[in-house]
């Protein structure tokens, strides 16, 4: 098409006149003003503002700068990524990636028997793994290797009691990455909607802004342990269709993040009616399953097939249900976050609709192969009687018990700390406080152009060094503040560096 302008009959779009005929030269194609909107739009508190400061604290004194500052050491307590704060590798899973990365140490089997502590298992299951996937530095199936997603199959059905389909499960970059392939097929128009705890992880809002979609909030129960309120989400869903939101999916995170709280069965399944009845896709985020410290962790699935077979089923209101629940490497006694592995099972889509998002995911080509290969081996640990298993459990055992120790030292800090109230850890890596603050303080943090938690966040930070992530970063009730903590550090020093801190901070604005 020929361009027109001044001298041509048709105007340019104002794009393209600026481009041409702005009499300041551009020196590059983007700026603030004309890149995507969305990416703008979207929020990602866990890596904001504190965390970069907190990085930068970290480089200080890592160059042996910072001698004036009041700390140390930098606590990373903003994320759940277990093995930067030192949370050791399981070994039988990096002793099978070390052969997976170098298949020439199959011929050194003997030696690191010897030497390195290897196990015969460490190199069957190396092996298996290679039949499966053939080099690691290999693209695999779209969705995953087929091996690798029948133990996922294989776990599920022992998990559950009900049988899984590897044909339904999806491998992929850790579950971020299946939330960004269900929320891109999902959401067709920004009228679309989707139920969103509050408070909840940032990756749901941060993907429903990115895809100019609508979240829609359904506020969690704090005063019953952060619990999901079936009638809330009900409420919540109506007044978004009454403003002509197309709601069609519910996102549930069990065990919570940031809130800890770990749902029950009759929970699980009341969400199951709702979304049955009102025709919603279900996403169940489990990536804390293993992360539980009271009661025991029920999947969406179980709850789905459970109802499926009851009474409640008569009129087959459940059959065509649609589930996605997402699993993942990065958490629970695994933490190998870096590596990019999870998995998603789908149940109950429409087949058109599944070959839709087998296309989304096969423009990304696949899922990292080793991360896949130690979704493998999450989902398949050694058992009992094999070689590998003793310690295995050693770890596992260790790990799980530091987490829950920890967890209950902050919780009995957080308990005599003024102001602050917190609901007994059930489940996840975090904590989740209400703190409240006096009206200086509040005054200060307007002065600085800060919200309440923000502000008490940021001096933490920097009389500290130990960062936390305020609760508007997650939502939150109008009028409340919180703030999240992980509990994931080594140790309690710093726990006594948050108590003393407090206490400064309520005696200075009193
Ligand atoms: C609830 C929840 N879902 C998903 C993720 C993302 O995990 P992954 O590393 O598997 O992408 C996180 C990470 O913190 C999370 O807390």
């Amino acid at each position: 098409m020929p361009l027109s302008g001044p001298s041509g009959s048709l105007p340019l779009p104002a794009f393209l006149e600026k481009r041409l005929f702005s009499s300041t030269p551009r020196t590059r194609s983007l700026n603030i003003n004309n890149i995507n909107p969305h990416v703008k739009e979207a929020k990602y508190a866990v890596r904001g503002e504190l965390a970069i400061k907190s990085e930068q604290y970290k480089a200080q004194l890592a160059k042996g700068e910072g001698k004036d500052l009041p700390f140390d050491s930098v606590v990373a307590a903003n994320i759940g990524n277990p093995q930067q704060l030192d949370q050791k590798p399981i070994t039988f899973f990096r002793q099978v990636a070390s052969i997976l990365e170098n298949p020439a140490l199959l011929d050194a089997q003997e030696v690191l028997e010897k030497s390195s502590g290897y196990k015969s298992d460490v190199f069957e299951r190396a092996r298996t793994l290679l039949k499966d996937v053939k080099s690691v530095g290999a693209y695999s199936q779209s969705q995953g290797a087929p091996g690798i997603r029948q133990s996922v199959a294989d776990f599920i059905e022992r998990r559950d009691g009900y049988s899984a389909d590897p044909q339904s499960i999806y491998l992929s970059a850790g579950a971020s990455s299946g939330v960004n392939a269900l929320m891109s097929v999902i959401c067709a128009s920004p009228q679309t909607g989707v139920l969103v705890p509050i408070p909840q992880y940032p990756l749901y809002t941060a993907t429903l802004a990115l895809q100019n979609a609508h979240c829609v909030p359904y506020y969690l129960h704090e005063e019953s342990n952060w619990s999901t309120n079936v009638d809330g989400m009900r409420d919540a869903l109506k007044k978004a269709q009454k403003q002509g939101i197309d709601v069609r999916a519910v996102v549930v995170i069990n065990p919570g993040n940031p809130t800890g709280a770990s749902l029950k069965s009759e929970a699980i399944n009341s969400v199951l009616e709702l979304a049955a009845e009102e025709k919603l896709v279900c996403i169940a985020d489990e990536v804390y399953q293993t992360n539980i410290f009271e009661g025991e962790f029920q999947s969406f699935k179980k709850g789905l097939r459970d109802l499926q077979k009851s009474e409640k089923n008569k009129d087959g209101k459940f059959d065509n249900m649609e589930l996605a629940s997402l699993h993942s490497i990065s958490k629970g006694m695994v933490g190998e976050c870096g590596h990019r592995g999870g998995y998603y099972e789908m149940v109950g889509f429409d087949p058109e609709v599944v070959a839709q998002i087998y296309k989304f995911v096969s423009i990304m080509l696949c899922p990292p192969v080793l991360g896949q290969c130690i979704v493998e081996m999450m989902v398949n640990p050694p058992r009992e009687g094999e070689p590998s298993y003793p310690l295995y459990r050693q770890e596992y055992e260790h790990i799980f018990h530091s987490l829950r120790d920890r967890a209950q030292a902050l919780y009995k800090a957080f308990q005599e700390m003024e102001g602050v109230s917190c609901q007994s850890p059930a489940g996840s890596m975090y904590l989740f406080p209400t703190i409240t603050l006096s009206r200086k303080a509040l005054e200060a943090a307007r002065e600085a152009g800060k919200g309440g938690d923000e502000f008490y966040c940021l001096r933490l930070l920097d009389a500290t060094g130990i960062c936390i992530v305020p609760g508007s970063g997650f939502g939150q009730k109008e009028g409340t503040l919180h703030f999240r903590t992980t509990f994931l550090a080594p140790g309690t020093e710093w726990v006594g560096r948050i108590t003393k801190f407090h206490k400064e901070f309520m005696d200075e604005y009193r």
